[in-house]
């Protein structure tokens, strides 16, 4: 346990686990030195013009935003630079930066490669990330993917561009959907009964359950392997 200094409840000090906000040498060093970061809106206007796709997503767990570029090899099919800028937090530049590396190292990924990077993959490189810092891994996640569906279109290969569906209502009262079910895994909540207690599903409509337990287990293997 950390120190708490000043007037604070003792429940409130019990509960300041330094290791929750623990950031390793690789979190610190990506955030200190971001790699391949667009620093000023010049810089991103001027990269606009010459990259092959630009993806954009907002987190609604916090409401920050990311911006990423690509720039791809049509012939192999590969990224061979990803530039990016976010409004985040001291993770999302660190696992955006690490990110960027990933997609462009060793002659860079190939498109399905890329595709199939997940968040857990990112936070792994960064030797852990604190539990309730995971979600900002998946903006730049998000971002990438934005991206390349945005090359699909720009390159005129309509075959390729991944369509997501539009949001399913599990909880009919309360009119509860996936994506808050998506939105509550990403902060933290890995069974049924943490992810009630954030959203209240399946208080009142009890045959969403299985359903809701169901999409808990898909987005727990989607992001945290
Ligand atoms: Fe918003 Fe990390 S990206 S809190």
């Amino acid at each position: 346990m950390i120190e708490v200094k000043g007037t604070v409840h003792p429940d409130v000090k019990a509960k300041v686990d330094a290791k929750s906000w623990f950031y390793t040498d690789e979190v610190r060093d990506h955030f200190f030195n971001p790699k391949n970061i667009l620093k000023t809106q010049k810089e991103a206007t001027e990269y606009e013009a010459i990259s092959d796709g630009v993806g954009e997503v907002g987190s609604p767990a916090c409401g920050d935003m990311m911006k990423i570029w690509i720039k791809v090899d049509s012939d192999s099919d590969k990224i061979k630079e990803c530039k990016w800028q976010t409004f985040g937090c001291a993770s999302a530049i660190a696992s955006t930066s690490i990110m960027s590396e990933m997609v462009i190292e060793n002659g860079g990924m190939t498109i399905t490669q890329a595709l199939a990077l997940k968040p857990h993959d990112i936070v792994e490189r960064l030797h852990g990330l604190p539990a309730r810092k995971f979600h900002c891994s998946v903006l730049g996640d998000k971002a990438l993917s934005a991206a390349i569906n945005n090359y699909f279109f720009k390159s005129g290969q309509k075959d390729r561009i991944i369509v997501s569906k539009g949001a399913e209502i599990v909880d009919k009262i309360l009119k509860i959907t996936d994506k808050d079910i998506e939105e509550a895994v990403l902060e933290g909540a890995h069974d049924f009964e943490a992810v009630q207690k954030k959203t209240k599903v399946g208080v009142q409509d009890k045959t969403c359950i299985p359903r809701v337990k169901e999409l808990i287990e898909f987005y727990k293997d989607k992001y945290y392997g």
